[in-house]
């Protein structure tokens, strides 16, 4: 690859939505270059999203980085440095990195794939770099496996790649965000950070769960019968999948030993309360990342009830309502 990077010393603005996984990725086949073991399919939400800006600056001694208005530092930091190292090489201008995400951080809401979409989009135009949105989601998908997803609007399926280069492991668009509203509404059970980020989840998952083979062999046929669910537009079929698809993601973690239980008690509430709208008829799925809120999705005339039902348990602080979003863009002023 041919990458001549120009360091521009204008601030550059780039926005990218968080994702939810609807067929999950969990476990990886290399820790080192993030290459996912299983594929995945995605929705990418309107609702929770990250703007990032990047400049370049001689002045600088160090990188520097900022979440929220805070200044960052210690291993978080150094994944945003080592991230520019890997676009743009060691021998670049220190850089100054803003970031500002619209929910909260590192609770099971997505923040990394829309941080690392965001990045690598802020990057690429900071840089000239003139890269495609496939060579994008190749470079986010090292920040995180579901970043690469991020990059594109709609929905999305992350491929894997025939062998370990990672030149084959990125995501492409199934169709974009216009092609069918579906809903999904976050019940925010906590925003505290997560106890065992994902990565750890995976790996400890893969060593020494019985069952992590059986979660590898199973992934390719959800991801088809997902695929003809969007195709088809079948909402019953979509949900019953991804609901089935984040259960057997859970029990998978469950069965790690020590076991990984993302859920707390207003996680299972929610579940239930869900799962007794769906019994009155209602179309209404849940689906959990390595978090404790609970994500459901449904239709946009059901949107309302279902919202209502959640608001009402105790446990549960706030209820985000989103819907099909973009793909990562750059911010003009
Ligand atoms: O992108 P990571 O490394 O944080 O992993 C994401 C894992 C899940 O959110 C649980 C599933 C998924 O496919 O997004």
């Amino acid at each position: 690859m041919n990458i001549n990077p120009q360091f521009n010393s204008k601030q550059v603005k780039a926005v990218a939505h968080a994702n939810i996984a609807l067929v999950k990725y969990w476990g990886k086949r290399s820790v080192e270059k993030n290459l996912p073991a299983v594929g995945s399919v995605s929705l990418t939400l309107d609702a929770l999203k990250t703007i990032t800006s990047v400049a370049f600056d001689e002045e600088l001694h160090s990188d520097v980085f900022i979440l929220n208005d805070d200044v960052v530092t210690g291993k978080q930091a150094d994944k945003i440095s080592a991230f520019a190292d890997l676009m743009v090489g060691t021998e670049r201008p220190k850089i100054r990195v803003e970031s500002d995400n619209n929910f909260p951080t590192g609770a099971g809401l997505a923040s990394s794939a829309s941080a690392f979409a965001a990045l690598a989009k802020a990057m690429n135009e900071a840089c000239s770099l003139g890269l495609d949105d496939k060579m994008l989601s190749i470079f986010a998908r090292q920040g995180s496996g579901s970043a690469a997803r991020s990059i594109f609007g709609g929905f999305a399926e992350m491929n894997l790649g025939d062998d370990d280069s990672g030149n084959g492991d990125y995501a492409h668009q199934l169709h974009d965000e216009n092609y069918w509203d579906i809903r999904l509404l976050a019940a925010v059970v906590s925003t505290g950070p997560k106890e065992i980020g994902s990565t750890e989840g995976m790996n400890r998952t893969a060593e020494t769960s019985p069952f992590y083979n059986a979660w590898v062999q199973s992934s390719p046929n959800d991801i088809k019968e997902m695929k003809a669910a969007l195709a088809h537009k079948d909402f019953e079929k979509l949900g019953t999948l991804a609901e089935h698809s984040a259960m057997k993601m859970h029990g998978l973690a469950l069965s790690a030993n020590p076991s990984i239980l993302y859920w707390q008690a207003a996680s299972l509430e929610s579940i239930q309360r869900v799962w007794g709208l769906r019994k009155q008829g209602l179309p209404a799925y849940i689906t959990m990342d390595a978090g404790p809120q609970v994500k459901v999705i449904t239709l946009p005339q059901y949107a309302n009830e279902v919202k209502n039902a959640l608001i009402e348990l105790p446990g549960v602080s706030n209820v985000i309502e989103a819907k099909p979003g973009p793909g990562a863009y750059i911010l003009k002023d």
